[in-house]
């Protein structure tokens, strides 16, 4: 099964691109843009990213955001997670970039948006991946900053599909962004929000309801409630799961008790994904092979975590046709 999943065509809709700051990139940074880092030794680092919690874990990975500076520093995050992606089988990417971290510390948006945008770019070109950019609102942060940042958004409406929602979800409820998540709807963006992470699954439901979100991403609370199960399932919402994020931030105790596998056999959209991979200990090859590991999965219900991510992904319905034919093909022509 190792080298099946190492060879399946994949495609990631939940990949914070901060998340895929590698120790020794942040070392490399760090020392470029002299910015001082709490770590001396890459064994530092691994001995700080032992998290109990969400907010554990966003205290070390906005610290780590520091040594972002320059343009260059943000295309060199995004070429180094696409030639992960490469290694990894990923087809194509929807990122999350959280514009708040930099500008709160006086990075300019566009020296954000530019840096990733050029590294995308030559990903579609140098090595056929294709990629959609999702900004995200911090909703620890308030929503007149959220309406600010949009506003600048929308000056790179060309590179943006969508605008999301993370961070710490406890104390900061869907309720909070209504207002500029409609703004955004009236510009053109498309929406998704993390929800039903750490926090209840009324914050699904809300999230839905009030954020007309096309996705959700985590949502893995949502078996607390039954009538949005099927509500999910009726809808076919899809959900963007993060099975080594969740071990790690302690969502679940360990991956046997993880319900991604009975949420997909209930008939729910599932996807797989890493969230922050340089964190959590793997991209999306590594996800796949924690649930290979834990559950008993057969080919076709691999095969079915990336048909349900490419149904799910903001891509035209051509552009979709052509990965669901890589996909049924490579599944086809797989060797027992
Ligand atoms: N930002 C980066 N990763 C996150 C996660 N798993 N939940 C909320 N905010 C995040
Ligand atoms: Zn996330």
């Amino acid at each position: 099964m190792k080298s099946f999943i190492q060879a399946l065509p994949k495609v990631e809709l939940h990949l914070h691109i901060e998340g895929t700051l590698e120790p020794e990139l942040m070392f490399e940074l760090a020392r470029r843009n002299k910015v001082s880092i709490p770590y001396q030794t890459i064994e530092d680092v691994h001995e700080a990213y032992q998290f109990h919690n969400l907010q554990s874990f966003l205290d070390i990975y906005y610290q780590g955001a520091n040594v972002l500076i320059t343009e260059q520093d943000f295309f060199d995050l995004t070429w180094a997670y696409l030639l992960r992606c490469q290694k990894d089988n990923v087809l194509h990417s929807e990122i999350f970039f959280d514009p708040q971290t930099h500008t709160d510390r006086g990075i300019e948006f566009d020296t954000v948006v530019n840096g990733i945008h050029r590294a995308l770019t030559q990903g579609q070109d140098q090595l056929g991946i294709s990629s959609q950019l999702i900004l995200c609102f911090l909703r620890h942060l308030d929503e007149e900053s959220a309406i600010k940042t949009l506003q600048q958004a929308a000056l790179h409406k060309n590179k943006i599909v969508a605008v999301g929602l993370d961070s710490s979800e406890a104390g900061n409820p869907p309720q909070k962004f209504q207002k500029v998540f409609q703004q955004a709807l009236d510009y053109g963006f498309l929406t998704v929000a993390h929800a039903g992470e750490e926090g209840p699954a009324s914050n699904i439901s809300d999230t839905l309801e009030l954020l007309k979100t096309s996705r959700i991403d985590h949502g893995v609370r949502c078996s607390d409630d039954e009538i949005l199960v099927a509500k999910l399932i009726k809808d076919r919402t899809p959900l963007t799961i993060c099975p080594l994020s969740n071990i790690k931030l302690k969502v679940f105790e360990n991956m046997e008790q993880h319900n991604l596998v009975e949420l997909l056999r209930k008939g729910i959209c599932v996807t797989i994904n890493s969230d922050d991979p340089a964190y959590f200990g793997g991209y999306m090859t590594d996800n796949f092979l924690a649930i290979d590991h834990a559950h008993d999965v057969t080919r076709d219900e691999f095969g079915e975590f990336t048909f349900n991510a490419i149904e799910a992904s903001f891509i035209s319905t051509q552009e979709k046709d052509r990965l669901y034919a890589i996909t049924r093909d490579f599944l086809d022509t797989y060797p027992n």
